[in-house]
């Protein structure tokens, strides 16, 4: 149970033991912040707060907080800046414990960075749980790698066959949670204050805070609901008013395209679509250009024309229909299909950081060898003891459907959205497993906040945008910082979701900045990316020292930030 692994300290040049888990249970709740050495140099304390603030409910429960310590003189210390990974059910905490002090070296040594587990996830308590046993989770949620996000166009009966399922896990859930009654209090706007009182705890009236993909919308929501307790708050990989989140009808995506004067605008709406998927295909269209452009040696899926490429994968995925590989390793085994095949791509237009790997994976599953495909991410066969991935995906589905608005759509309902999603592109089959994931779900609180978002901040929220995310397209960005009066929308101008899958030294020097000086970016700044999606193509840079540094700090946190959910 207790893992531990070797590390050189470079500090002391002496090999220390350094821990990767830490006894929780060992912390006594309390509303006021006891620190205790945990991990490797880190603080860790289990904050207490009202599990209602209504406070009809008159329970606590405890939010588990981790810190990688100022290293300043006590008169230079500048309080604590957190870091929310999104998910929304990664860990903050080990983000911390895995990169404290990558964060530290671009956002400064005057700060506190901090990472909590959100109310209801990884080791804050109680959390969220919806089986008595592993075996009981197996059999509600089966232990097939692509069945977290089957494209609902692999087959006639996806959609359906989901959708029924989702109804048992919703009247599951409902009924396991109803003796304890917790998972309707598992909302962002609670979570928004909960960090507010975790900065007043900390002895700070104003928040610090950088959130990625759903960290977005904690920050945007705490935005709203507390706009004069806002320090410095950076929103990257944005959530456009809950657009996908809550879509409500495709109604704000539209009006997104009526304040940009989009000219299909009038295609599109009014139709059930979030425009979640809008630049997408871009990113696909991007590998298949520059597979072509670095050629055989760089790019193993290459062939004599984009257009050829984009046709042999278009070929591959409806070849794996017909005949899907089967593939069989020491610890699992799976089948390569179409379901995986799409899956897989789809990681790779979100995190596009490593096509190279990528392109060879397709050339092998094309060459009739899913192996190396398959055990890159494969989960392990179904154990009873086995948590983590599955833990992280029940949490994931009782948090985000809690938070969103209710669905209610009967099942050509959700046909009709995710066909609408799939107009922008094929891959909005896969986005929309969200909305029917949440098609049978019962607990909802009443008075919850669901937006809109959107206030006057006592200071200007920074917003960071790639030019091209596969989910979170630049004109979310656009439209989020429109809704925030003085806030800049810098582009970072790369591709992937956030701005740590296209590490710049142009934008991570300005998010320094904007927490250490409070400095903003000109407004339209656009920041080059330093970041090869083929690293052959250009000839190598030079760099800085201290830029190679940033970097490489960017990639470690890049890392601590899980994707199990998508995949
Ligand atoms: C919850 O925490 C508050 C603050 O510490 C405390 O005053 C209260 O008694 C606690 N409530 C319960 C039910 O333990
Ligand atoms: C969008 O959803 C509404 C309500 O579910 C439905 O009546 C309408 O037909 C849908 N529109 C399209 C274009 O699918
Ligand atoms: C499939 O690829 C793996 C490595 O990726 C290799 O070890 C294995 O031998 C290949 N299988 C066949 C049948 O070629
Ligand atoms: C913040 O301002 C100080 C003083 O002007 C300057 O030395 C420092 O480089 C700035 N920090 C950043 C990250 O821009």
């Amino acid at each position: 149970m207790f893992k531990l692994f070797f590390t050189l300290v470079t500090l002391s040049n002496v090999l220390v033991w350094a821990q990767t888990t830490f006894d929780w249970n060992s912390l006594a709740p309390s509303p006021t912040l006891n620190w205790t050495p945990c991990y490797s140099g880190l603080q860790c304390a289990l904050f207490q707060v009202p599990i209602d603030y209504t406070f009809r409910d008159k329970r606590n429960i405890s939010i588990a907080v981790a810190r990688y310590r100022a290293t300043v003189p006590a008169k230079e210390y500048r309080g604590p800046i957190f870091f929310n990974p999104g998910g929304p059910a990664n860990s903050g905490v080990e983000s911390i414990v895995s990169s404290g002090a990558a964060f530290a070296e671009f956002l400064g040594a005057h700060f506190d960075i901090v990472g909590f587990d959100i109310r209801g996830i990884a080791n804050s308590r109680p959390s969220i749980s919806l089986f008595d046993t592993p075996a009981e989770r197996a059999s509600y949620l089966p232990d097939d790698l692509s069945i977290r996000m089957r494209p609902l166009d692999a087959s006639d009966d996806t959609l359906t066959a989901l959708w029924a399922r989702m109804q048992l896990l919703g009247q599951r859930a409902q009924a396991y949670d109803k003796p304890q009654d917790y998972l309707k209090y598992f909302t962002t706007d609670y979570i928004a204050t909960d960090m507010l009182r975790l900065t007043d705890a900390f002895g700070f009236p104003k928040l610090k805070y950088w959130g990625v993909s759903y960290g977005s919308i904690l920050g945007q929501t705490f935005a709203t609901l507390f706009p004069d307790k806002v320090e410095r708050l950076v929103v990257d990989g944005k959530f456009a008013s809950w657009a996908i989140w809550t879509a409500r009808r495709g109604l704000e995506v539209c009006s997104v395209f009526l304040l940009l004067r989009d000219p299909w605008m009038t295609i599109f709406c009014p139709a059930n679509l979030t425009g979640s998927m809008t630049d997408t295909d871009h990113v696909l269209q991007t590998f298949f250009d520059d597979c072509f452009k670095a050629g055989p040696s760089e790019c193993a899926y290459y062939d004599s024309s984009p257009a050829k490429i984009a046709a042999n994968l278009k070929a591959l995925e409806e070849r794996l229909r017909r005949q899907p590989i089967s593939v069989l390793t020491p610890t699992s085994h799976g089948v390569v299909d179409y379901s995986f095949l799409r899956v897989l791509t789809f990681a790779n237009l979100l995190g596009p950081s490593d096509w190279p790997n990528f392109a060879r994976l397709l050339a092998q599953i094309s060459a009739g060898n899913g192996t190396e495909a398959y055990t890159q991410k494969q989960v392990p066969t179904f154990q009873c003891s086995q948590k983590d991935v599955y833990t992280l995906f029940q949490a994931t589905i009782g948090m985000a459907c809690s938070d969103m608005r209710p669905v209610h759509d009967t099942i050509p309902e959700l046909d009709a959205f995710r066909k609408n999603e799939a107009k922008l592109s094929g891959y909005g089959n896969v986005w929309a497993n969200w909305r029917v994931w949440c098609s049978g779900w019962k607990i909802h609180r009443e008075g919850k906040f669901t937006g809109p978002v959107g206030a006057k901040t006592s200071f200007p929220l920074l917003i960071i945008g790639n030019t091209f995310d596969p989910s979170t397209p630049h004109m979310w960005s656009q439209k989020v910082s429109t809704q925030f009066p003085g806030s800049v929308l810098l582009t970072n101008d790369g591709f992937g979701h956030t701005s740590l899958i296209a590490p710049s030294t142009c934008t991570h020097k300005a998010l320094g900045a904007y927490f250490q000086n409070g400095t903003l970016p000109a407004k339209g700044t656009i920041c080059p990316v330093d970041f090869e999606l083929f690293p052959g193509i250009k000839s190598k840079q030079r760099r800085s020292e201290e830029d190679a540094r940033l970097l490489r700090a960017i990639s470690t946190i890049r890392k601590a930030v899980p994707d199990h959910v998508w995949w």
